[in-house]
Formats: C-alpha cells, structure tokens, sequence
C-alpha cells in the first residue's frame, strides 16, 4: 500500500519533494522529467532536475527519487537511463503521458500511446541497458484520443520486463477533465501481474479510499492533491494505520509555502 509523490513540471521541484516527504507518508517520488534527445545529456541536466543525485537520490528526509525520463528513441532512452543510474538514480521512470503539445508535435511521448510496439521496445532497451536490481517504471494515461489500447499498452509495458506501471486514469484527449476514469484501472489491474499504480483525482483520504476500491490496485500516485495537501499522504497513512490524526492547518502549512520562497 504504497503511496508515491507525482511528478509535476515547474510544480514539484527538490524544495517540494524536500517539504512534502519531510511530512512524510511518501514511499517514494518519481522527479520532473528529463527530457531526451539525440544524444547523452550532460551530468548537469540530471543533477539540475534532481539534485538528490548528490544525496544518493535520496531527499534530506530519505525518501527516493526516481528519475523520470521522456524520449521516444529507445537507444537514446537506455543510453540516459544508463548515466542516471550511474549517477546514482534509485530507479528509472520512463514518461508515456505527457499532454504538452510542444513535445507532442515532434512525434514523442503521449504519441507513443497510439503504438504498443514502441512502448515495449523503449521499456525492453531501457531494462536491458541497466542493472536489474534498479526498478524500470512507465507512467501511462489511459490512451491518446481514447481508451482502446488501454490495456494492450499496459500489457507491452509489462512484457518489456518494466517493474511497474502508473496509470493516469484520462486519455491524452481528457486533459486533465474530472473525474478521472479509475474503472480503466481496474480493467488494467486485472489484465497485468505486475503492480498498477493509480493516479489521477486522488485529492483526500475519501477518494483514496474510492480509488482502491474501483481500481483494485494496492498503490496510489499523488499529485495536484499533494500541493494542495501537503499532509495527504500523512493523513492516509495514519488512516491505514488506525491512528487518530487532525490534518495539518493554514498556522502549519503557511511556514511550509514561506519556506519556499
Ligand atoms: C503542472 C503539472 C506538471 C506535470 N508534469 C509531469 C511530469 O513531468 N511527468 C509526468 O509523468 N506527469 C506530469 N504531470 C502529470 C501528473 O504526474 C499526474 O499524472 C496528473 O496530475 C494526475 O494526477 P492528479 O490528478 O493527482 O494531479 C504533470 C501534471 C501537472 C498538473
């Protein structure tokens, strides 16, 4: 019952991740993604996109980070992937949803969605090219235009060797529209043996509770949520455990947002 930090361009940088894991409940958090081109990325992106790199990959309060890459040349990918983990990335997460229409005008990314044979072929190179006890992840949305390859991408992912899927339950079409669809989950839940993370909608203890049961799935990604809440994952954590908890107030959260700067 894992829950994990989202990623979240130009919303949770290494401050936030610092903060929010400070509160704790986080298993682990997945970084911004890094994006690939053609060639191996110089040290500095990855340190630049996550400095935990210098700490073990590790935020001060010892929660991991995963490395989140975007690219759509599986060689390119693995080859990045490798460095990351040479640099000491506690795992890798390859990004199969980005809605940007920037990134998505150059053939990559939530593109990708349309072509299971190109997710099982990025994932297959990205395992191949780094050490087995390092965790390979995907993060998916439900498809692009809409939900038909859903499961089949699913299935590619799990088939390249990945160790674990976090689905966004919304197409590329969706945006970000609510509700997000968490019945897909539970229809990609039971078509896989390995672990389905769900994400999307999960904004409180309730919908935490909603979502596992829908989906089935065991482990949760938050995102808008956690900023909102900074607390989230604390008050869900105290809730698995039984334990009575007063969620966290603006006099504590205030601190917290100044502490940013
Ligand atoms: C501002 C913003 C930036 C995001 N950046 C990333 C990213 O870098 N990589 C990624 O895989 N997803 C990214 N996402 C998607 C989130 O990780 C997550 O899948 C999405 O927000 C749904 O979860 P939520 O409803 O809990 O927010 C981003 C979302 C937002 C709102």
């Amino acid at each position: 019952m894992k829950i994990m930090l989202a990623p979240m361009e130009g919303v949770v940088d290494h401050r936030m991740r610092d903060i929010l894991t400070a509160i704790g409940g986080y298993h682990s958090c997945v970084s911004e993604f890094v994006r690939i081109t053609d060639q191996p990325l110089p040290t500095k992106v990855f340190h630049r996109i996550s400095p935990e790199l210098n700490s073990a990959g590790l935020t001060p309060a010892g929660t991991p980070v995963v490395v989140q890459l975007l690219g759509s040349h599986p060689e390119t990918v693995a080859t990045n992937a490798d460095k990351a983990v040479g640099l000491g990335a506690p795992g890798i997460d390859i990004n199969f949803g980005c809605p940007s229409r920037l990134v998505n005008r150059k053939s990559g990314w939530a593109v990708l969605l349309k072509d299971p044979t190109q997710l099982y072929a990025i994932i297959k190179t990205v395992r191949c090219a780094v050490a087995a006890h390092i965790p390979v992840t995907a993060k998916l949305r439900l498809g692009y235009e809409n939900t038909d390859l859903a499961v089949d991408n699913a299935l590619a992912v799990q088939a390249a060797g990945a160790d674990a899927i976090t689905v966004h339950a919304r197409t590329q079409a969706d945006g970000y529209k609510s509700p997000a669809r968490w019945e897909w989950l539970a229809h990609i839940n039971e078509s896989t043996d390995i672990p389905v993370v769900a994400n999307g909608d999960i904004n409180s203890v309730e919908d935490y509770l909603r979502c596992r049961q829908i989906s089935g799935c065991d482990d949760v990604m938050i995102g808008r949520g956690a900023v909102a809440r900074p607390d989230l994952a604390r008050q869900i954590k105290c809730q698995q455990q039984g334990i009575d908890y007063e969620p966290m107030g603006w006099n504590e959260i205030r601190p917290l947002l100044l502490q940013m700067g």
